[in-house]
């Protein structure tokens, strides 16, 4: 079964958008994932068909309805066994931050299906009354949960099988360890008066493999103290190599 993408969106247009090039677009044409945008204002009820309101309280802005986005949600959900099988997501700065091992959870699994927001978000009681979960690409905000859910699943479609074939099994890329990756360098040799590292020519993978491994400690440390510390607990808690926190998580 393809990895299936539901996006409800009152801007379907945006997809697959960029996800139908490159890598992702020839997965898409190969049949490795779906991608079904479907339009929330499709569900409105009225004759305006309005898909928001103003927030209860006061206040800039505008709030989706939680009737109307939970009747799109029971949609696709009724439609097939598969679609109620998979993860509700919502696109939101208030949710968890996104984790390179959420999206290997999620692209181990059936698909997604995933609201994106405008305006100045959703009702709460939305997330509450259809376990909702909520996720942040980072903090800060954009207009609109889109550009998020096609940053979820270009991390997801680039881990499904048969997608970035032997160039990487993403092992030792950036995350994957809990470190950030090891520089890279390719010819030419000399560059603006600039030598890459000596040790990368010696041919010597054992002492290329070292190199790497320091690079990625010395540069996680002095770029992102956050990831080191969590690096270091998780050492800490279990010295022999195994799983580390951010996998956990
Ligand atoms: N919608 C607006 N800003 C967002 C963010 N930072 N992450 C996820 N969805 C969003």
């Amino acid at each position: 079964m393809p990895f299936a993408a539901t996006i409800l969106t009152l801007y379907p247009e945006m997809f697959p958008g960029p996800l139908g090039t490159s890598l992702a677009g020839r997965a898409l044409n190969e049949g490795r994932w779906t991608c079904d945008p479907v339009q929330i204002r499709d569900f409105a009820t009225d004759k305006h068909r309005s898909v928001d309101d103003t927030p209860a309280g006061g206040g800039a802005g505008m709030v989706l309805r939680a009737d109307v986005v939970a009747a799109a949600i029971d949609a696709v959900a009724g439609a097939s066994e598969s679609n109620a099988s998979r993860p509700l997501l919502a696109m939101t700065p208030r949710g968890r931050p996104l984790t390179q091992a959420r999206v290997r959870e999620l692209a181990a699994g059936p698909g997604v299906t995933i609201l994106c927001g405008r305006f100045e978000g959703f009702d709460e009681r939305l997330f509450a009354a259809r376990a909702v979960e909520e996720v942040s690409i980072g903090d800060y905000v954009l207009s609109g949960g889109e550009m998020a859910a096609l940053v979820l699943l270009d991390a997801c479609i680039r881990l499904l099988p048969g997608v970035m074939g032997a160039a990487s099994s993403g092992d030792d890329e950036s995350f994957e360890s809990g470190l950030l990756e090891y520089p890279h360098y390719t010819r030419p040799y000399e560059w603006e008066g600039r030598t890459i590292p000596e040790v990368l020519r010696s041919g010597d993978h054992a002492r290329i493999a070292a190199w790497r491994q320091h690079r990625a400690e010395v540069d996680t440390r002095s770029r992102r103290p956050d990831l080191w510390e969590r690096h270091e607990d998780a050492r800490v808690q279990s010295p022999s190599g195994a799983r580390n926190e951010m996998e956990d998580d």
